[in-house]
């Protein structure tokens, strides 16, 4: 047998026994890589007298195809082998039960928040918002509140025990109107804009939460009067609560910031041992608003004779109970996943004005 011979009696069983593409690789390495036995065969022909090439030539390329070819084929068949491991490992069982929906759902203040924004947008309003960690300043001084004014008391301010960068005291805002201030001092009239946030009071009962949601809303333009306050108002409501026959009254009433100032009242009936919105058999407090006070529109560097303007907050929660009946103020804030599974959004429940606001 010749020596061609006895190697591919010897090679090619090894490709065979090759268990995967390592050891395959070896077997290659060590027969046509460069020190390999094929190769070093192929390096005798040059040595060999003419007639002896003539014999061993055809012999040794045969070898090296023999060899090339079976290892091409293992090759071959090691990685169908191995593609074929990897699809099982990897197989789906398509009988097991779908990962369980997510628990939670979007929170009625938050869903009501989106809700306002999509109406006040509608009527060309941007939304703003300031911290919840204000100076006395912005929650108070410049909004007419005079230092030793009695109406600081009316909200049980929480006071930290920092002081504000103007060396003032700091508190949690206890109203969104200090972002009347921010957006006053900070932007050009003509003004269109809300502002919703978290409020803090101290004060806690089935109809107070020391934290709650309020919504501000102010303009400052030229000509400005209580008529574009009522029927902004009367627009938002009725688009809110999804009905025409929505009918407001505005009584007097007094705040710092506003002159004159009124609470803003909304009709309803008792409809099967329900309040119902709408009509005006019976009257509830909704809101506070008014003209804004020439003060407040000169401490934010503004000029009243030129600017006018009004403005007016609105508890969220308050709204929010009224459009999906809830009746504890506290049950929004306990983390309740029953009470949030009856009463939340889903999360792809956007509000749209074409798709309706509470969908
Ligand atoms: N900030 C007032 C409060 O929390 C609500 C309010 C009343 C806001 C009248 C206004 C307004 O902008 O004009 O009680």
């Amino acid at each position: 047998m010749s020596t061609a011979e006895a190697l591919k009696e010897q090679i090619l069983p090894e490709v065979e026994a090759a268990a995967d593409l390592t050891a395959l690789e070896a077997v290659r390495v060590a027969a046509l890589g460069k020190h390999g036995a094929v190769t070093g065969l192929l390096k005798t022909l040059g040595a060999m007298s003419p007639d002896e090439r003539q014999v061993q030539g055809p012999r040794i390329h045969a070898l090296r195809e023999a060899v090339t070819a079976a290892l091409a084929e293992r090759k071959a068949a090691l990685e169908a082998a191995e593609l074929d491991a990897r699809l099982a490992r990897e197989r789906i069982d398509v009988t097991l039960p779908v990962r369980p929906a997510p628990r939670g759902s979007v929170h009625p203040v938050s869903q009501v928040m989106d809700e306002l924004a999509e109406i006040f947008a509608d009527m060309g309003f941007t939304v703003s918002s300031g911290p919840e960690v204000e100076t006395d300043w912005y929650n108070f001084t410049a909004l007419n509140f005079a230092d030793d004014h009695p109406a600081r008391a009316m909200h049980d301010t929480f006071y930290l025990d920092e002081t504000g960068p103007d060396g003032g005291k700091m508190v949690l805002r206890t109203h969104t109107s200090p972002v009347q201030i921010r957006v006053m001092t900070s932007q050009q009239p003509p003004i269109y804009s809300v502002m919703p946030g978290r409020v803090y009071r101290s004060d806690s009962d089935a109809t107070h939460t020391p934290m709650f949601h309020q919504v501000e809303g102010l303009v400052i333009d030229k000509g400005i009067t209580l008529a574009h306050l009522k029927w902004t108002l009367e627009t938002f409501l009725k688009a809110f609560f999804e009905r025409d026959d929505i009918v407001l009254r505005l009584r007097p009433s007094y705040f710092p910031f506003t002159e004159p100032s009124a609470e803003v009242d909304v009709g309803y009936t008792i409809q099967n041992g329900r309040r119902v919105l709408g009509g005006s058999d019976h009257w509830m407090e909704l809101l506070g608003s008014g003209m804004v006070h020439p003060n407040v529109i000169r401490n934010c560097g503004l000029d009243p004779d030129e600017w006018q303007g009004f403005a007016f907050g609105c508890g969220i929660d308050r709204l929010a109970m009224l459009k999906y009946g809830m009746d504890d103020l506290r049950a929004f804030f306990d983390g309740d996943l029953r009470w949030l599974r009856h009463y939340g959004f889903a999360s792809l429940d956007v509000p749209t004005l074409s798709g309706g606001l509470g969908a």
